[in-house]
């Protein structure tokens, strides 16, 4: 079976999509920094697979111990790159910090892609570049606007510096999935997100409210055009975004691009409000949410979601979760999540 490169494989995402690739059978070497995660998230991943990945904690950044990983791990056969800094509110405070880490570890792969003859990467971009849309919902052809935050623009450069690359080296093969919002956990609990400190995105802020770390969720405002008048997004489940991975990555490796270079929405095609959020997971978890109204925030655009049709028709791939679900397993890991805090506490 198939050798992959998980970068960033102890990170959120990277995490699921490593239980994903271990029960399709795959291989995986994890390279992660543990810059936005930690070393137990493998234990995590041993105890739902069975099997322990391999790990090799560095800096992408670091080219001389990139080359040194392939020369390593010669059988390496294809990279999924999850690693980057992702803070948008981080990034417009340590711009130069974001550049650094997203570009040069991806120039180091991209590099050691070709020197060692690696088939092809997965790429992590976002639904970020396409700024507020003009057309819902947006397919890949929607304009890419002037990127909102030097996060954004990391990942416009990025899937242009794939593009250019994959030109000059056409036997050189990519996929850039622009990820909506992924939001959820696996539903063993035993693996999710884990943001640092307060956290900036809603869910893992909902879930940190109701179980009592936050004293009030603030909804960034209700004035917006919109049915309740809060903003909308397409929150996908991570269950399901980890899975269109490894159909990406077989597609790569079966070599059935239609060109060496793809661009995918994943999304799940529905836009739900901040409200609604908020209700679904106090229908499905029975646990009320405090919350207040406040400004909108700086920088944060009205609606956005998917048209996934692409995705669903080339890749054969559906996000098939329902909001609740993918709800009820955030809160599932928040508790399991906080209760082994408390455990290793006393
Ligand atoms: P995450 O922070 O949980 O995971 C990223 C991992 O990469 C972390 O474990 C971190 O330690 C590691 N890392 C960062 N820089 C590194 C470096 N230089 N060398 C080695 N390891 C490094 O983030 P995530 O939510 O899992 O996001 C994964 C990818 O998906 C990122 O590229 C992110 O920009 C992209 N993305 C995320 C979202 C989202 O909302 N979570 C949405 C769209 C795109
Ligand atoms: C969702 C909605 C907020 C927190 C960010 C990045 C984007 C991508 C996904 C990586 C918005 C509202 C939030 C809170 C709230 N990441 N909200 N109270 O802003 O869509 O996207 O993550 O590529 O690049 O910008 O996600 O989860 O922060 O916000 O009312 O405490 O929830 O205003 O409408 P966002 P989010």
């Amino acid at each position: 079976m198939a050798k992959i490169l998980v970068t960033g494989g102890t990170g959120y995402i990277g995490s699921h999509t490593t239980v994903e690739l271990i029960e399709q059978g795959f291989e995986v070497v994890i390279v992660d920094n543990l810059s936005n995660s930690h070393e137990w998230v493998l234990d995590g991943i041993e105890q739902i697979t069975g099997v322990r990945p391999a790990f090799e904690k560095f800096d992408l950044c670091d080219r001389e111990r990139v080359q040194q990983l392939f020369r390593d791990h010669p059988d390496i056969d294809a990279i999924i790159h999850f690693a980057a800094h992702k803070s948008v509110g981080e990034s417009v405070q340590k711009p130069l910090k974001y550049y650094r880490n997203n570009l040069v570890s991806l120039m180091n792969l991209l590099e050691a892609m070709n020197d060692h003859h690696i088939k092809g990467m997965v790429f992590s971009s976002s639904c970020t570049v396409y700024g507020e849309p003009d057309e819902l919902p947006v397919t890949e052809q929607a304009p890419i606007k002037k990127a909102a935050s030097p996060y954004g623009n990391t990942k416009q450069i990025s899937e242009e510096i794939i593009e250019d690359q994959l030109k000059a080296v056409p036997s050189l093969r990519a996929i850039s999935l622009r990820y909506f919002n992924p939001i959820g956990a696996h539903p063993t609990g035993l693996i999710g997100e884990l943001p640092l400190g307060e956290p900036e995105n809603l869910v893992p802020y909902v879930t940190q409210t109701a179980i009592g770390i936050r004293k009030m969720l603030r909804v960034f405002g209700d004035d917006y055009n919109t049915p309740d008048g809060s903003a909308i997004r397409d929150y996908i489940y991570v269950v399901d975004l980890a899975k269109a991975h490894i159909v990406a990555i077989r597609r790569i490796l079966e070599e059935k691009q239609k060109k060496n270079y793809e661009v995918f929405n994943l999304g799940t095609g529905r836009g739900v409000s901040v409200f609604e959020i908020i209700r679904t997971f106090e229908e499905v978890t029975g646990v009320k949410v405090n919350y207040v109204v406040t400004g909108r925030r700086p920088g944060d655009i009205e609606k956005i979601w998917a048209d996934p049709s692409y995705a669903n028709r080339e890749l054969g791939w559906k996000a098939e979760s329902t909001l609740g679900e993918a709800l009820l397993s955030a809160w599932k890991w928040e508790q399991h999540y906080r209760k082994n805090l408390e455990k290793q506490k006393a």
